[in-house]
């Protein structure tokens, strides 16, 4: 299979990639296009001679987006539609990226098919976003508290931040060097969530792709995805099963309120865990528990390479 990956030199994007070549074989075009460009995005598709696209790209930089939303619109759905688009257009199936921040923080245990609420303006341009895809006949994957590895840089962007992405490989960084981490909690964070796995997440992307899904709505659920594991979790249990896991000393491990400036002006959904028991009857995908996604995890970081998907 030939693959469209927008995003792929992100965090998300490049796991999603390194599943489809490393694990399965795939082509992977990754060049980057400019994606708020409607032409390059069409004459890009058409030339590619791809069997699936996955939209995955963002522009990841909250202040951009509050200061300027002409330009966050543009980029979340503008970009979404110019793909679903180009995809219809040469008719290969295409999988939209999207996140638990589409539901509220109250939805706890949300499933496919649940309508969401969103309640800041990334959640709002991913519902947006997800609409537009779906009434394309595209498919969405949520993906969510992902955690992993980053396999087109040397790090992650961020140690941590409000949601739950980047806090395990953060956290094992810092206490395999001997110094302390605090992990945040409070009210005001995403306190809770359905932790998964950048690699789980590319199988059931891939899994989407070619049971060829699409052509849902945004309330028969019938296109949507949840790649997540199976297990909600806090932040404390999350932190704590990976010093486990990954047999690190307990007593560097931390917990305290997140400074203001990672908070900036944010409204955060607090328990954002979803279901994915309806996806993992769809696709025939694993639902793994949180020790067995750390386990992987473990597993990925200690031999620099993917390894064959979970059983
Ligand atoms: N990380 C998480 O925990 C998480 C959780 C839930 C959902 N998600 C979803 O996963 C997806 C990827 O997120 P991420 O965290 O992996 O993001 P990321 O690491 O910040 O990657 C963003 C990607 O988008 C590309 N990009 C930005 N602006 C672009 C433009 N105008 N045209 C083309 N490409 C552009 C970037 O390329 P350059 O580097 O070249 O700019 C980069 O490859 C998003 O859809 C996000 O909503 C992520």
């Amino acid at each position: 299979m030939r693959v469209i990956v927008t995003g792929a030199t992100g965090f998300v994007g490049s796991n999603i990639a390194k599943v489809l070549t490393d694990r399965h074989g795939d082509d992977v075009v990754a060049d980057r296009v400019d994606m708020t460009d409607r032409a390059a995005v069409a004459a890009h598709v058409r030339r590619a001679g791809a069997d699936a696209v996955v939209h995955c790209a963002i522009l990841n930089d909250w202040a951009t987006m509050v200061a300027d939303r002409r330009a966050a619109w543009s980029a979340y759905v503008d970009a979404t539609r110019h793909y679903a688009d180009a995809a219809a257009e040469v008719g290969i199936p295409m999988c939209l990226i999207s996140t638990d921040w589409v539901f509220d923080g109250t939805q706890s245990g949300a499933a496919e098919d649940t309508p969401p609420n969103p309640i800041n303006l990334y959640g709002f341009l991913k519902a947006a976003s997800e609409l537009v895809a779906l009434e394309r006949g595209a498919s969405v994957a949520r993906v969510m508290g992902v955690n992993g590895t980053h396999w087109a840089r040397p790090a992650t962007p961020r140690a941590q931040d409000p949601g739950f992405g980047y806090l395990v490989a953060s956290l094992v960084d810092a206490l395999e060097a001997g110094r302390p981490f605090t992990v945040w909690e409070g009210d005001d964070l995403n306190g809770i969530a359905s932790p998964s796995l950048g690699s789980h997440c590319g199988e059931v992307v891939r899994a989407a792709l070619v049971a060829g899904h699409g052509g849902g709505t945004h309330t028969d659920g019938a296109a949507i995805f949840h790649a997540c594991g199976a297990e909600a979790s806090t932040r404390r249990r999350l932190a704590e099963a990976t010093v486990e896991v990954f047999g690190l000393d307990r007593e560097l491990l931390r917990f305290g309120p997140a400074p203001r400036e990672a908070l900036a002006g944010l409204t955060i959904p607090y328990d954002t865990s979803v279901s994915a028991v309806a996806t993992s009857e769809r696709l025939g995908t694993p639902l793994l528990g949180l020790i067995e996604l750390l386990q992987a995890f473990r597993r990925e970081r200690e031999t620099g390479e993917i390894g064959p998907p979970p059983p």
